[in-house]
């Protein structure tokens, strides 16, 4: 056991109670159905946080004025209103911890409010921000160390002092600090950093050199497998009830900022509000493909409560700036289809109105903030072009069609991507120009280079009496998606680091998703096909699953399961049991790859949870994708 985990192992039980009765009990088996919803729910992300955070505008560079600057334009230009309402420091507050108390001191030049009789406290300044009607966020990192101590030696902004008095990060600190950021200063949202669990093994020239203290690495960016993934969660469980102790009305954000390391996907929707899916953003468009790809086919992954979080907003620089409307469009409208945090990285003293309008189109904010929390779905993928579906709360949809390359693309958008009837009227309205154009069938849409066009739409459902799968993905949890080896996704976008250039070889595939959940797929991308026979509509997953699925009301669930076409195993097969509050409701015979589908149906009426298990008795996951295609929940008995 490492230290963290031994400290943390009562919390751990604590947090994640459902998962220590099940041990009590003797039933490991992951498959037993919970009878639950393990996804996160605590804090406050019943939909995705929005606001300003300041690393994308100034770095460490930052300041009292600059960012109560931005918050006081969020709040005169009608922002604040639409919904931007956290105010967040990122990195380069602290001045340094002080010992032998351990107290945070805050940089008295930067923060002249937080030098207060009493000492250094930011009470001053949440009061501030709390008194223009915001919530104050504040950043931390796991280990002792933040990543500008990583990364950015020369830093004129780092923490000042010994090596002690330079530890700013959480560890062996998470009580302290979560009291003294929560309780004492009122701050209520953290963003929780990794680079002082990734950065400082006893071989990093700042540690020989005595700079800073050896910290073994629990994650490890460029190789899937070798992070201590108990270790990390042990740490965040310790963060969980340090909060849920400080904030029991349960007024906090946790947000994840481990970059898609450590396999975070499978977990992090179970530890925090929001989880980052890959290094940062920057202000250039083929960065911008890189982040939208690592959450893009995580539409699994993300539910209310716990959101997929690809950066934050770049608009207002480089290749977002106001001479790349195009492109500051684009990406706004594509972090709204992911239900992605919103939360700007400008300086918004000087961002000019075009850009600003951007931020306030509250049509495109209000898909990010649907309350059904599903992020979009992919109905059509290939490099240069993807059409992007998200089913709003309301019964209608929206639509996005994102031209990713340089030249301009007449899509063909068709009702089959929308699952709308083609022989009934469909609506669209576009979320830029409020312009509404109709058709039936099909018709074709204009797509500019580097363009997304958004649209809200209306039409006639083709499934009339429900709802698929697949179009819920907010309410679908893989709660165990049957992945036993993580690897790395090889369709993600790779491109230049900002701060690395053309150097050396370039950025190699890091982040684990492949084999993932996936909706309307199959888990390797491949389409849905069960014994020759393909499926527009379904969840295609890896055997020996468990999704939770939340009911809204419905009374039926049904299904046609089957071993996909993609698997790879012939000789093993694979049952599908459907649950019902933890109640077994129907269960299928043993499948075989190349077995027609078999049809599943339960009564589900007054079902909280619905599970669906593919269970195998023997073979690897990884060769055996099994679907369930058509799955819907149905009004009708
Ligand atoms: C990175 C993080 C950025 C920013 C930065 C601060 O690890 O991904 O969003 O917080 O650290 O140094």
């Amino acid at each position: 056991m490492t230290e963290t985990q031994r400290i943390a192992a009562p919390l751990l039980a604590l947090t994640f109670g459902c998962l220590a009765m099940a041990a009590a009990h003797g039933a490991s088996d992951p498959l037993t159905p919970s009878a639950g919803w393990s996804a996160y729910t605590a804090g406050q992300g019943a939909t995705p946080p929005m606001g300003w955070n300041s690393w994308n505008a100034f770095a460490t560079n930052i300041d009292e004025d600059k960012i109560l600057g931005s918050a006081q334009r969020i709040l005169d230009s009608g922002l604040a209103a639409k919904g931007y309402r956290y105010i967040n420091l990122d990195d380069g507050w602290v001045a340094h911890r002080r010992i032998p108390d351990g107290r945070l001191l805050i940089r008295p030049e930067r923060f002249p409010s937080s030098v207060t009789p009493a000492g250094s406290s930011f009470r001053p300044f949440t009061d501030k921000l709390h008194s223009m009607g915001f919530k104050a966020g504040i950043y931390s990192d796991l280990g002792r160390n933040t990543c500008s101590q990583a990364y950015t030696p020369d830093n004129p902004d780092l923490p000042k002092g010994s090596v002690l008095e330079r530890e700013v990060g959480l560890y062996g600190r998470i009580d302290q600090d979560i009291a003294l950021y929560f309780s004492d200063w009122g701050f209520d949202y953290i963003k929780v950093d990794g680079c002082g669990a990734r950065a400082f093994g006893a071989n990093e020239d700042k540690v020989r050199s005595g700079q800073y203290r050896a910290l073994a690495p629990i994650l490890h960016m460029e190789s899937v497998s070798r992070s201590d993934i108990p270790a990390v969660q042990a740490e965040f469980a310790q963060i969980n009830a340090a909060l849920q102790r400080n904030r029991p009305n349960g007024d906090y954000l946790l947000s994840l900022c481990i970059w898609g390391a450590g396999d975070v996907r499978a977990w992090g929707k179970n530890v925090g509000n929001i989880s980052r899916t890959s290094d940062d953003i920057t202000p250039a468009w083929p960065r911008l493909l890189s982040n939208f790809d690592s959450a893009a086919k995580r539409e699994l992954y993300a539910h209310p409560g716990s959101w997929n979080d690809p950066d934050m907003l770049f608009i207002g620089k480089g290749d977002f700036d106001a001479e790349h409307l195009v492109e500051a469009r684009s990406h706004f409208a594509l972090w709204a289809m992911l239900s992605a945090p919103l939360l700007i990285g400008a300086d918004l003293r000087s961002t000019p109105q075009p850009l600003m309008d951007i931020l306030g189109n509250a049509d495109i904010i209000a898909l990010d903030q649907d309350p059904a929390g599903n992020q979009a779905t992919l109905a059509y993928d290939v490099n240069d072009l993807q059409i992007l579906v998200k089913q709003l709360a309301s019964g209608q949809k929206a639509v996005a069609i994102f031209n990713r390359g340089v030249t301009a693309i007449d899509a063909e958008l068709t009702a089959e991507h929308l699952k709308l009837r083609k022989d009934a009227p469909i609506t669209l309205t576009d979320l830029w120009s409020k312009e509404n154009l109709s058709f039936t069938g099909e018709t074709k849409l204009h797509v500019a280079p580097r363009e997304t066009r958004i649209f809200r739409v209306q039409g006639t459902r083709a499934l009339a009496d429900g709802l698929y799968l697949s179009e819920q993905t907010g309410s679908v949890n893989p709660a165990v998606d049957g992945v036993t080896t993580p690897v790395v996704d090889p369709t993600l976008f790779r491109s230049s680091f900002a701060w690395t250039g053309t150097k050396g070889p370039g950025e190699r595939p890091m982040y684990a998703g492949w084999g993932g959940a996936r909706a309307d797929s199959a888990p390797y991308g491949q389409r849905l096909q069960i014994a020759d026979k393909p499926y527009e509509t379904g969840i295609g997953i890896l055997a020996n699953s468990r999704l939770e699925v939340r009911n809204h009301g419905y009374r039926r669930f049904s299904a046609l399961v089957g071993v996909d076409d993609s698997a790879s195993d012939r000789k093993h097969g694979v049952t599908f049991l459907v649950y019902g509050d933890g109640k077994l409701l129907a269960k299928s015979k043993a499948l075989k790859l190349g077995q027609p589908a078999q049809a599943l149906n339960a009564n589900v009426s007054g079902v909280k949870v619905i599970e669906l298990v593919a269970r195998s008795a023997g073979g690897s996951n990884e060769q055996l994708p099994v679907s369930w295609v058509e799955a819907a929940l149905l009004s009708a008995r």
